[in-house]
């Protein structure tokens, strides 16, 4: 019912667990104690307005540490946003964006920076393995955005699948002066030019810049995803 979530592990450097069936959380005590034995930190995401009982949670020692908003887009060929027209989009397949992310925007509103241990230096350097990972995956949809002088802005990465291009994430260039909102409209018109019609991803609702910029696109939102986690404290029915 948890699985051993590979890239966290490596990133965190100990074993991370995603719970993959929300049964665990009617489990016994003992039995979820058992099963979050192996792991550091657990993570549990489901839709909010389906997920079992908060007391259950609770009680299985998860903390709600974000919300994700899933959101769709439809894409156009011709960006809205002043100056969007004017960025140069450049995929990755013949340069991988070697040492990019060293210089991205910091990711301040991720749900990583919560856990007991994390740090934002070590939650920016989970995206950095993340971006690198996708660009060597997917390099064809694996963007990056310069301004007219060609100094690069951003980056956007994004992956197609049965629902249309995932808009995995995108993220401005640390000390860049172009902004998210320019950056994005290029991104997804570029896409829109070579067959993607539909966009797609969740954020943090935190984020409140990421969402207008959604906002300001037309996304539509569809969707909340509590993300709870465990961070070692086990089921609490010892402590009553
Ligand atoms: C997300 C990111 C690309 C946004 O870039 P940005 O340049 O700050 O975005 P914009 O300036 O275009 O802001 C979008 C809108 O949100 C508003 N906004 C930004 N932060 C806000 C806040 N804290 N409260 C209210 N409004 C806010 C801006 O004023 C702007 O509104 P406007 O168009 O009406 O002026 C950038 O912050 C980034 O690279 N972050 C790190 C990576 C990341 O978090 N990526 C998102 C996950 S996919």
């Amino acid at each position: 019912m948890i699985r051993r979530h590979d890239f966290n592990s490596d990133w965190w450097g100990a074993p991370a667990g995603i719970v993959t069936d929300p049964a665990f959380f009617s489990l016994a005590p003992e039995l979820q104690r058992a099963e979050l034995e192996p792991f550091a930190w657990a993570e549990f995401r489901h839709d909010l307005e389906t997920a079992p009982p908060e007391p259950l949670l609770v009680d299985a020692g998860f903390a709600l540490l974000d919300v994700q908003v899933g959101y769709r887009l439809e894409l156009s060929p011709t960006p809205s946003v002043p100056g969007a027209g004017d960025i140069e989009v450049i995929d990755a397949t013949d340069d991988r964006f070697e040492g990019a992310f060293e210089e991205m925007q910091s990711f301040s509103s991720e749900r990583y920076l919560k856990i007991p241990g994390s740090s934002p230096e070590r939650n920016d350097d989970r995206f950095r393995r993340w971006a690198r990972l996708q660009v060597e995956r997917v390099p064809q949809h694996s963007l990056e955005l310069r301004d007219p002088s060609g100094i690069v802005q951003g980056w956007f990465l994004t992956e197609p699948d049965d629902d249309g291009t995932r808009l995995q994430i995108g993220m401005r260039r640390r000390g860049g002066t172009t902004r998210g909102t320019v950056l994005y409209d290029a991104a997804f018109s570029w896409l829109c030019r070579r067959g993607a019609e539909v966009g797609h991803a969740t954020f943090s609702v935190s984020n409140i810049a990421t969402m207008n910029v959604y906002a300001k696109l037309g996304a539509r939102f569809t969707s909340s995803v509590g993300c709870w986690f465990n961070v070692g404290c086990g089921p609490h029915d010892d402590a009553r």
